[in-house]
């Protein structure tokens, strides 16, 4: 074995080391910063030290700065782990080296794209002919849409935005639910299309657009090109837009372009049983979502898809005298992300769904939605405690109240503050981790159920570890002076 494959060997040692311990481990991270500093710091070093040697701290002294997020009891914001398959495949990428460019750069890369971008237009049931571009995220894949988006409407309103900017552009209307994510609002201040300008259109209980309010917005604005955005799975209740009547509404106008936030909530498309929570996708003109969330596929991947290639293509598309484009039909992946040098990013994508099958990426987006209400379940009939959304896919909002407060769902400072705690207890207990929100006014904790390795058991135990940290919560609670 020659030096460097020694070397992987040894990192596929600490890796498989780091992968066997995530179920045992504190899901936090033990380490403070300063510790973290010292561990890894020290000043530049003059000479090159031996690659064994580096990694090898590495790991040794980044391990407890470690969050077991890949792991099974993790569930704060919408984070999945790893496919066995998908991180081998994304190991593989860092090993090929590819830059995903251009089809001459890397004719595997490009071949990859093609096939895993057809296999997820066919597990979303989207056009068949729309394009496909894999980004970091979701931040990237909307933007990209709404991008498109943008040179389409300003074209049909005789104006070249790639070209011209947007000084002097015929003035776009910007519309969104009041629950938009705010990767969106990201988005438009990225695209000139600013933050404050945009119509917000107000949102149910569950925190889905209302068609009505959006009805409403769009008379104000029908003379003008419009970007309307909308969400399938909201951050914090897992809710869907009702899409069959904001696609009726949107496609009344005579200039408008629709953009899914589907970050998350698109998978569900992908699972029989829940397919309805997406239903009227098909009929919107973008659609963002991540592969990172729930394919469970390793950080960084997200997804941008356009129903119109060509507005796709202008919006992101770049060239250049020494650039080599792919004739015919040769992929040329950075066309649809507004990157040039990138990551090889499908061959993990491909690699999952392999894993997975159809019937095995339905089961997964399945068993996470079971976990989350079998989790809602199970903490619900403790003392003073609420859960505040209906749980329709992944996502379980929770409240507690402390004793002496009656209703955990009424607008209640000590509530507030109750509930704080008990996250805060959850988060240094290390059983699991989850991390808290405010919803309408209250805060609460959340609980994102999306990783491949999560079992019952899991569940379960951290049930438990919430319950057993709530009534700890509650026994200091009187004792303390407020
Ligand atoms: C609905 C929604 N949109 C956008 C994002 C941002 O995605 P990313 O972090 O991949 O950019 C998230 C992340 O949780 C999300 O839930």
């Amino acid at each position: 074995m020659n030096d460097r494959a020694r070397l992987l060997s040894q990192t596929a040692a600490l890796a498989a080391d780091f992968l066997h311990g995530l179920p045992e481990r504190p899901v936090r991270a033990s380490a403070t910063r300063d510790e973290l500093l010292a561990a890894l710091g020290g000043s530049l070093p003059e000479r090159g030290e031996a690659p064994g040697e580096v990694v090898a701290d590495l790991a040794h002294a980044a391990d407890p700065g470690l969050v077991a997020s890949a792991g099974p009891r993790y569930f704060g914001f919408v984070i999945g782990g790893g496919l066995p398959s998908a991180l081998a495949a994304d190991w593989l990428t860092s090993a090929w080296d590819q830059n995903g460019f251009a089809y001459v750069m890397s004719p595997a890369a490009a071949v990859t794209e093609e096939i895993a971008a057809g296999w997820l237009l066919e597990i979303f049931g989207l056009p068949a002919n729309a394009s496909v571009g894999f980004t970091t995220g979701v931040t990237m894949a909307s933007f990209a849409g709404l991008a498109a988006g943008r040179h389409r409407i300003l074209e049909r309103a005789g104006w070249n935005v790639e070209e011209e900017g947007l000084a002097g552009a015929p003035e776009i209307a910007v519309v969104a639910g009041t629950e938009a994510h705010a990767t969106i609002y990201a988005s438009l201040q990225m695209l000139g299309l600013g933050r404050n300008r945009v119509l917000r259109v107000d949102a149910d209980g569950q925190g889905r657009m209302r068609p009505d309010a959006l009805r409403a917005a769009l008379a104000g604005v029908r003379d003008r090109p419009v970007l309307v955005c909308a969400q399938s799975g909201n951050v914090n209740t897992g809710a869907c837009d009702p899409l069959p009547e904001i696609v009726a509404a949107v496609r009344e106008l005579p200039n408008a372009w629709l953009h899914v936030d589907g970050a998350f909530g698109l998978w569900a498309a992908a699972a029989p049983s829940l397919r309805h929570l997406v239903a009227g996708i098909e009929g919107a003109d973008s659609w963002s979502t991540d592969g990172h969330k729930w394919l469970n596929v390793p950080y960084d991947s997200g997804i941008a898809i356009v129903r119109d290639p060509e507005a796709h293509r202008t919006a992101m598309s770049n060239s250049a005298a020494y650039y080599v484009a792919g004739a015919g039909a040769e992929r040329d992946g950075g066309g649809f992300v507004g990157e040039s040098s990138r990551r090889a990013r499908a061959f993990p994508i491909y690699a999952a769904l392999r894993e997975l099958g159809r019937e095995g990426l339905a089961e997964l987006i399945e068993r996470c939605c079971r976990l989350a209400a079998r989790m809602a379940d199970g903490l619900r009939d403790a003392p003073g405690v609420a859960i505040l959304n209906d749980v329709v896919l992944n996502q379980v909002l929770v409240r507690f109240a402390p004793p002496g407060v009656a209703d955990p769902t009424a607008i209640d400072a000590d509530a507030d503050a109750f509930t704080r705690e008990v996250i805060a207890a959850v988060q240094a207990d290390g059983t699991c981790w989850l991390g808290g929100t405010t919803w309408h006014e209250m805060a609460a904790m959340r609980i994102s159920v999306s990783n491949w390795s999560t079992t019952e058991a899991d569940a379960e135990l951290s049930v438990a570890a919430i319950r057993h940290c709530r009534d700890g919560v509650a026994a200091r609670w009187g004792a303390e002076a407020r």
